[in-house]
């Protein structure tokens, strides 16, 4: 075997043991790959992080576009790499609790935290199913073997080394060490940068400002990853999305809008390594409008005031299991009570509400949400986060972009669609109540009760 390839390999292994070893366990992170309807009592909510320093005006500078400054971007590298090397400065705490959201268990340095052996396993597996007609063709000893994958330089160029081996090594060999690569496929850093360029960009941005060239086109717009705020995720705000949920989008995409399901055209190592991608730009780019948002307030240089805001910027990532919302009991039956219990609350201007914004029909046009002018043209009235229009969803349709499961609509309903006026309900109605919303979404949406 060419001494490159056996390097690599071996030194798969190695990160492989510090992986199983190391000691992300001290912070608790249980990301799972599965997604399974956790039953567990609801976790005490702990106090919410501390609110950004951002204030309402500063913000309104930053929305004008503030020049990012030389000073700014020579801050921002030292602390997390640039767009085609990223990397994270480790802090003293983390050091102390063996926490270092580089390490990777694969070769090159990539953030992959809290993923266990189990999880590994997963990949492994969803790997295998991805490359199965690249592993079939080198089973069947096929004389023309696939290849190139754009975006990949490492795995093509191992390939290319693991192919010109073919002989000296003997045809078992071969084929151990050709599953071997595509199996535990983990893209590098500098590689997932590069699929991120491929396909993401276009539409998010290069520096995930959600202002790729094919954006303006788009309603809704890709997502600006910069404010880390994401709409669907499985905990109460202001927590992040846990890793589960950015899973879930790149896995069954955003039905209804442009965002697509990347199941099939991406490994699960790929989209694994490029949730890190959305993660480290998401981090940083919250860090830079927090930093000019502080600066044009006039308070300390970027260079003084990083190290608190990269502190609680991150801290709102890894406590994001804290805020799960899981469930404590069997889901009741969608039977027909239920069903009328959910239309009353639906419609229930102390309580539900849900008319007020999607219409006592259900229709997305509630007077809350929409004006409708005497000329029947639609105005709408309700923002998000980003300062685009807010329309609530026509739940007639039956497309969910958060999922139409069961489980999706009651974490819709519980957690609400961070970042948008939909509210989170989950303090407000009891966990029975809004599976009867759910039962009620469901059925007008023409849904089958699972
Ligand atoms: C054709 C355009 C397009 C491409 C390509 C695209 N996206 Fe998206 N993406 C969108 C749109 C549009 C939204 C926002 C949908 C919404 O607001 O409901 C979105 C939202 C997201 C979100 C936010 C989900 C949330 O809960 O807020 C993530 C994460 C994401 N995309 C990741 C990716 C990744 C990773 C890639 C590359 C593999 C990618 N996207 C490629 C259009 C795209
Ligand atoms: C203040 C206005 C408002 C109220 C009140 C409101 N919603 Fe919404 N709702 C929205 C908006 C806006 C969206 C679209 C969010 C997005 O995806 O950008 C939405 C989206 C949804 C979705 C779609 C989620 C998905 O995955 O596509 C569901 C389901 C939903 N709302 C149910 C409800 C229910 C049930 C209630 C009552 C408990 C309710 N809403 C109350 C504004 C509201």
């Amino acid at each position: 075997m060419k001494r490159s390839t056996e390097e690599a390999v071996r030194r798969r292994r190695s990160f492989f043991l510090l992986a199983s070893t190391s000691g992300c366990a001290a912070l608790a992170l249980a990301w799972s790959c599965s997604q399974p309807t956790p039953r567990s009592e609801p976790p005490t909510p702990p106090p919410a992080p501390e609110p950004s320093s951002l204030s309402a005006e500063s913000l309104d500078v930053l929305d004008d576009e503030a020049e990012i400054s030389v000073e700014l971007e020579a801050t921002l590298d030292e602390w997390f790499g640039d767009l085609f090397e990223p990397r994270y400065v480790v802090l003293p705490e983390w050091r102390e609790a063996g926490f270092d959201p580089n390490t990777s268990p694969f070769e090159g340095a990539r953030a992959f935290e809290g993923i266990d052996e189990a999880d590994l396993e997963t990949i492994r597996a969803g790997n295998r199913e991805h490359w199965s007609s690249v592993l079939n063709a080198i089973d069947r000893n096929a004389n023309r073997l696939p290849g190139p994958w754009p975006g990949r330089r490492d795995l093509n160029q191992t390939w290319r080394d693991v192919r010109l081996n073919r002989n000296a090594v003997g045809p078992a060999d071969f084929k151990r060490e050709a599953r071997r690569l595509f199996e535990e496929d983990f893209p590098t850093s500098a590689d997932t940068a590069r699929l991120y360029a491929r396909n993401c960009q276009q539409c998010h941005g290069m520096t995930g400002a959600g202002d790729g060239p094919m954006s303006n086109m788009m309603e809704p717009r890709p997502r600006d990853y910069r404010h880390g705020v994401f709409k669907f995720s499985s905990v109460s705000s202001p927590a992040r999305p846990r890793r589960d949920d950015l899973r879930r989008t790149l896995e069954h995409g955003l039905p209804g809008t442009q965002m697509a399901s990347w199941r099939e055209r991406l490994g699960m190592g790929e989209r694994e390594a490029l949730i890190d991608r959305v993660r480290w730009i998401a981090i940083r780019g919250e860090v830079e409008r927090w930093l000019v948002a502080s600066w044009i307030a006039d308070e300390e240089p970027p260079s003084e005031a990083i190290e608190d805001a990269y502190r609680t910027i991150w801290s709102r990532w890894l406590t994001a299991d804290d805020y799960f919302v899981a469930l404590q009991d069997d889901v009741p039956p969608a039977d027909a009570a239920s069903i009328e219990r959910g239309n009353a609350l639906f419609h229930d201007a102390t309580r539900g509400n849900c008319a007020s914004c999607h219409g006592d029909g259900g229709r997305g046009d509630g007077p809350n949400a929409v004006e409708v002018t005497p000329d029947g043209v639609r105005h709408p009235l309700l923002r998000d986060e980003w300062g685009r229009p807010a329309w609530p969803r026509d739940l007639r349709n039956g497309v969910f972009r958060g999922g139409s499961r069961p489980i999706d609509i009651y974490r819709r309903v519980h957690c609400g669609v961070h970042g948008t006026p939909m509210p989170a309900q989950g303090d407000t109605l009891t966990q029975d109540e809004i599976w009867d919303l759910v039962h009620y979404v469901r059925s007008i949406a023409g849904l089958e009760p699972e």
